[in-house]
């Protein structure tokens, strides 16, 4: 079964051998009891969507210790007061939401969905005229891989079809602000950067160190960052995107939110625009509006006109 909660963060708690590298005391763990389970189970669903299930209620339990230890808080009660407390809980909400989310992502992960989208992108470029702008959008963005992966495709593309550099951007969106202000950084470790062509890092990165790399300037200014919740996409002001970009992010939804949001992810694509989903993340999902994309390896869609 897919990871639920952040399991590197769990590891650290659960295997005696780390105890002394995390400093623990000699208090027992606590242990959550079926009420509070659910209690924090509601609260996690009801602010991100996400569902924890029985089964991860174990990962749940370690996640919350690692960060009650930190902060020398000593029961899951004073924690959920502390974290639900308004206006102050709001810090700790951000810190705890940092910690229990999965951020895993790389850049140019799944490349079959990536050439789906270069293929689709060559369409949308040939359709629009010189000066109309491409519009991208990777929501569930965490460190920043996709959205500039996704970027640095859109500028090779538009330089195959000899058109204006500059005429694209992409607004990459994720409810984590430590994952936000990391993607900004744009500075990654030189393993992060296997899976690129290594034309696409001499282009687009600067070498600070031997093993470090940034995103060079050009390329960060076509990728805009900004905080949003999934479950609040029906307000979101952007509207006639080309490709919106979801990944790796609906898994954690129950399928009643997860079709609701793919129904308002609908609503903002340009006519032919393209939806491309995670391989299995929403299977039975339907909506007259889109086609999907005939492709074994990736779930995408095509808004009709
Ligand atoms: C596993 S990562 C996927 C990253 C990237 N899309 C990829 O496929 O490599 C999931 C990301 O979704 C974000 N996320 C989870 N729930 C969210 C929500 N309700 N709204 C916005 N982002 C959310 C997490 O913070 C995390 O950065």
């Amino acid at each position: 079964m897919e990871a639920l909660l952040n399991p590197d963060v769990a590891q650290a708690c659960e295997y005696p051998g780390n105890e002394s590298r995390m400093n623990w005391e000699s208090t027992p763990f606590p242990v959550l009891t079926d009420a509070q389970f659910h209690q924090w189970q509601a609260l996690l669903e009801d602010r991100t969507g996400m569902y924890i299930s029985y089964y991860h209620r174990s990962l749940l339990q370690s996640n919350l210790i690692i960060r009650m230890r930190e902060i020398a808080c000593a029961s899951f009660d004073d924690y959920y007061a502390k974290v639900c407390a308004k206006p102050s809980g709001i810090v700790e909400w951000n810190t705890l939401l940092d910690r229990v989310m999965v951020q895993e992502t790389r850049f140019y992960r799944n490349p079959e969905s990536m050439e789906l989208f270069c293929e689709y992108l060559t369409d949308q470029i040939r359709r629009k005229s010189r000066n109309e702008a491409i519009n991208i959008w990777s929501v569930g963005c965490s460190s920043g891989e996709e959205p500039y992966t996704l970027a640095m495709l859109c500028q090779q593309m538009l330089l195959k079809e000899k058109r204006a550099l500059s005429n694209f951007g992409v607004t990459a969106t994720d409810i984590s602000l430590p994952v936000l202000s990391k993607a900004r950084e744009g500075i990654y470790n030189v393993r992060k950067l296997v899976d690129l062509d290594r034309r696409l890092v001499d282009q687009y990165f600067e070498q600070l160190s031997p093993d470090i790399y940034r995103v060079g300037s050009e390329l960060k200014q076509k990728v805009c960052f900004s905080m949003a919740n999934m479950i609040d996409v029906d307000k979101s002001p952007l509207r006639n995107m080309d490709t919106i970009y979801c990944q790796n992010v609906l898994i954690y939804f129950r399928k009643e939110l997860k079709h609701n949001i793919l129904n308002s992810l609908v609503e903002r694509l340009a006519p032919k625009g393209l939806l491309v989903i995670g391989q299995g993340e929403a299977v039975d999902w339907q909506n007259p509006h889109v086609e999907r994309v005939q492709n074994n390896q990736t779930l995408a869609f095509i808004r009709r006109n």
